[in-house]
């Protein structure tokens, strides 16, 4: 394929990609954007192969056989609970594989394509930090999110001196690639020292804080593909990595704002439970009330308004259907129901959404944050379905907590609140919830689904 052509094909990838990118503002063009992207993915990796003959294609048929069977099965195997830990693996392969295919082009004698040799050894030293510091702070986050890596550093001072002393090292390991790029052992030293940057930037950061770190390396890795695009000379993979990073840098903003958070205090502040935070004794010792499956039907009987609100521990219950059953029912006995979104419930952007949609719950009863708290204090019950960080109301009193000045749902203030969950275990961010000690709030105790599926039967059979 002449050169020409191979452009105009990237150039159709590139649109799609942007139409792509487009479709997925919303739940219902989603699947078309999606299809769309793949099919960009597909010319641009066709046109590709037909154009640069640096691999063999008994290799890269190793390849698809190899990827394409891990890829297939777990795809097929992964609960929807654990797709966070899935999207970071992904990221971290992205930015290991930019890594290599950077190391690659400066190790092949000539280098791999005939780009300016300023623009590869440049390139090749921004991919092999970024690529290398994306890798290993994807695995620290799929650590944290399999619930394998608990770890946090002490010492808040130590843990930026070291981050600081890592990027400089890095920094300046990439100028002596730019400069000796013959020196093989400068690109894996610097490989090396952005490791473990990736690992000491990421390990500080927890609690509520992780859907930042994960919009975040996703946007790296996205960099580091535009990186390597320029190593090798290939205009779709740096139009595709720079969308990858705009995007990710626009979703990690967004994230930011839901939390109430600079970036600068996700990155270098200090998370998770500290010294201050109250025990679980002193939030709840004798203040806790519960109810059963029968009891909570009692109060649905009379309720007009009911706002329902989900988290993490509807998807792990995969109780969504459950909920839409119960939401039908109160609506045919004459109540309105409303559903309340968190922008981090869950474990991944868009998470309840999701969910929501899977079980046909009509996008117009779904509620973003700020256009449901106002309505709270006219609720007759609010009903928590397995969310716990997202309603805590030391987010907005405690400024001691760590989760203070996220916003949060105001469920405390409807006239009753009702909260799922199996235990008065904390939630992501690891903190006591007040709520569940409140003189307005009832716990029933149970699995998500059962209990919904319970509380259903009841309010039928009265
Ligand atoms: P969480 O605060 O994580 O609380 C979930 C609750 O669900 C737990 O307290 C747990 O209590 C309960 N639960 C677990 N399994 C259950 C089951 N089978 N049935 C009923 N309840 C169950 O959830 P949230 O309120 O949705 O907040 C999300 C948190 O995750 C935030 O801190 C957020 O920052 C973080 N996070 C979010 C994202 C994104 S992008 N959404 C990504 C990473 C992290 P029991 O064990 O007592 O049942």
């Amino acid at each position: 394929m002449g050169i020409s052509l191979i452009n105009i094909v990237y150039l159709v990838a590139s649109v799609c990609f942007i139409l792509g990118l487009k479709g997925l503002v919303s739940p219902r063009t989603a699947p078309r954007g999606n299809m769309i992207g793949a099919f960009g993915m597909l010319l641009a990796v066709v046109a590709t192969l037909l154009d640069q003959h640096i691999v063999t294609f008994q290799l890269i048929i190793i390849g698809l056989v190899v990827g394409g069977a891990i890829g297939t099965y777990l795809a097929l195997t992964v609960e929807m609970t654990a797709m966070p830990q899935m999207v970071a693996a992904f990221n971290g392969f992205g930015g290991g594989a930019s890594a290599l295919v950077a190391a690659t082009a400066l190790l092949a004698p000539g280098g791999l394509t005939n780009v300016p040799p300023t623009q590869l050894y440049v390139a090749t030293a921004a991919s092999g930090i970024i690529g290398a510091a994306t890798f290993t702070g994807s695995m620290v986050a799929w650590a944290k999110l399999q619930g394998v890596l608990h770890w946090q550093p002490k010492s808040d001072v130590l843990q930026k001196t070291i981050n600081a002393t890592l990027f400089l090292a890095a920094l300046a390991l990439g100028a002596l690639v730019v400069i000796n790029p013959t020196g093989h052992w400068a690109y894996w030293l610097l490989v090396a020292v952005a490791s473990v940057l990736g690992v000491t930037l990421t390990v500080p950061i927890g609690g509520a804080d992780m859907p930042v770190v994960i919009a975040l390396l996703n946007s790296y890795s996205g960099l580091a593909a535009c990186a390597t695009g320029f190593v090798l000379g290939n205009n779709v993979l740096i139009i595709a990595g720079s969308l990858v990073g705009a995007s990710g840098l626009i979703l990690t903003s967004i994230m930011c704002k839901a939390m109430n958070r600079s970036l600068a205090h996700v990155l270098f502040g200090t998370l998770g439970p500290t010294a201050e935070t109250a025990s679980a004794d002193e939030v709840y010792g004798g203040k806790v009330k519960s109810a059963s499956a029968e009891e909570a039907a009692m109060i649905f009987e009379t309720a007009r308004l009911v706002i329902i609100v989900p988290g993490y521990g509807m998807a792990v219950a995969q109780a969504q259907h459950s909920v839409r059953d119960l939401a039908n029912l109160l609506h045919e006995r004459g109540a309105e129901v409303q559903y309340a979104i968190h922008p981090v419930a869950g474990r991944m952007p868009g998470h309840m959404n999701v969910l929501l949609a899977e079980a046909d719950v009509p996008y117009d009863q779904l509620f973003a944050l700020e256009d449901i708290n106002d309505s709270f204090p006219e609720a007759d019950i609010a009903l928590v379905i397995g969310a716990n960080d997202v309603v805590n109301p030391s987010a907005r009193e405690d400024t001691t907590s760590p989760i203070y000045g996220m916003p949060i749902l105001d469920v405390d203030k409807a006239q009753t609140v009702m909260i799922i969950k199996r235990s008065l275990s904390p939630g992501f961010a690891g903190i006591p919830n007040p709520l569940f000690a409140a003189p307005n709030a009832l716990m029933l105790y149970g699995d998500g689904k059962e209990m919904v599926r319970e509380l259903t039967a009841a309010l039928r059979e009265q």
